[in-house]
């Protein structure tokens, strides 16, 4: 593992320092009017935040990043969250192009849902950066900043086949794999969140070949990314529905042996219902292998107990680094650097984007890659909170 998440953290550090290089260099804007900013100075101009929820811990760490990322530049943030509730974010952005804004960065909740706002903007000439999640159905976005989605799903699947012990710790066929074919569920994230289908496509990219040469099996039947769906990323959704695959599927002689979680939340939520079954408190004492992404510190905390198995990191840090920089590119009248211009089609525009790489945290590598790297400290991984 070492090796592995030192080669990540070189490439993360790459590709940093080369949009850092790149910034300023820019071929300047196609439609020449949503580059903003022309000689006003950041402390008259003001970025719209928009972020989905404060339920979910890696929300606030976002948006807390982007705020202070755009006052460190000089800029002013009008930062607001939206409650998981598609009409509020549809009238803050409203709102906010009302007042001007000079750029809009938006996390969204269903990512089809803003339209017209896109189009208020664009007719406004306030540059748009979707963030995390990409904004379909509109041409009117002009740059995306998010993690490789389909790495994550894929890095999600080789964690969950670690975990059961099919591949050994370089990620290789293992020799001492089980000789049984071994039972997993499958969990995937919120339907309206464009995210949710990379990361099963990469997850289902690794595990296909296992669940047709008969390693793994799904007893359930629920193979179809509808089927596992989650509905806005609900920790109780997942709970509820792992509840009842428990009591619909393994009843009788099925044992499960591991649980393809898309998020942390999910994974609480699908924990909660495994301990509540009797199936263990932790790993070492039968608990299934569950994965996860964000590393929020309740997670990490489990983690660190042998209670989750995985989670993926994706730096916060370094998602709002790359958004402020766009706007600030954007306002300066020039044109953000893409590192990918084909992955993302939203349907109306192939949207330039920069994708930033992400890692599998294990009980082996959490302090390494979470601590070391001052993301939280020990005692807030002890207490689950931070
Ligand atoms: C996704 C995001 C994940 C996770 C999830 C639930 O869009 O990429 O990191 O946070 O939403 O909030």
């Amino acid at each position: 593992m070492q090796n592995r998440s030192m080669k990540m953290l070189g490439v993360s550090a790459a590709l940093v320092l080369g949009l850092t290089a790149c910034a300023g260099g820019g071929a300047g804007s196609e439609g020449g009017d949503d580059t903003g900013g022309g000689d006003a100075a950041p402390e008259d101009m003001t970025v719209g935040v928009s972020m989905p929820t404060q339920t979910y811990e890696r929300w606030l760490n976002d948006g807390a990043a982007v705020e202070d990322g755009l006052e460190e530049l000089g800029y002013n943030a009008d930062l607001q969250y939206a409650d998981d509730d598609i009409p509020t974010q549809q009238q803050q952005i409203d709102q906010m192009i009302t007042q001007d804004m000079d750029a809009l960065i938006i996390a969204s909740i269903d990512g089809s849902a803003l339209t017209s706002q896109l189009d208020a903007a664009d007719a406004a000439g306030i540059p748009v950066i979707s963030y995390d999640r990409l904004l379909t159905n509109s041409e009117n976005v002009d740059f995306y900043v998010t993690f490789d989605n389909f790495a994550v799903g894929q890095e999600q699947a080789n964690a969950l086949l670690y975990g059961l012990g099919i591949l050994d710790e370089d990620f290789e066929p293992a020799e001492d794999a089980p000789e049984e074919t071994l039972n997993v569920e499958l969990f995937a994230g919120s339907l309206d969140d464009n995210n949710a289908r990379f990361f099963w496509d990469g997850a289902m990219d690794v595990l296909e070949p296992y669940i047709e040469d008969e390693t793994i099996a799904v007893p359930s039947g629920q193979t179809t990314i509808d089927q596992a769906a989650t509905q806005r990323w609900e920790q109780e959704t997942a709970q509820e529905r792992m509840e009842n695959l428990l009591t619909s599927t393994y009843r009788g002689e099925e044992e499960l042996h591991g649980v393809l979680s898309p998020a942390d939340p999910l994974s609480r939520g699908i924990i909660n219902a495994l301990r509540s079954d009797g199936l263990g408190d932790t790993i070492e004492d039968g608990l299934p292998i569950v994965t996860g992404q964000d590393a929020e510190i309740a997670t990490v905390s489990l983690i660190a107990e042998g209670v989750q198995h995985s989670t993926i990191f994706k730096d916060t840090r370094l998602l709002a680094e790359q958004a402020v920089n766009a706007a600030d590119t954007f306002l300066n009248g020039e044109e953000p650097e893409a590192n990918d211009t084909e992955s993302y089609d939203n349907g109306s525009a192939v949207i330039p984007s920069y994708l930033l790489p992400v890692e599998m945290i294990l009980q082996e590598n959490y302090e390494e890659i979470l601590v070391d790297s001052e993301y939280y400290t020990e005692e807030q991984v002890e207490s689950g909170q931070q």
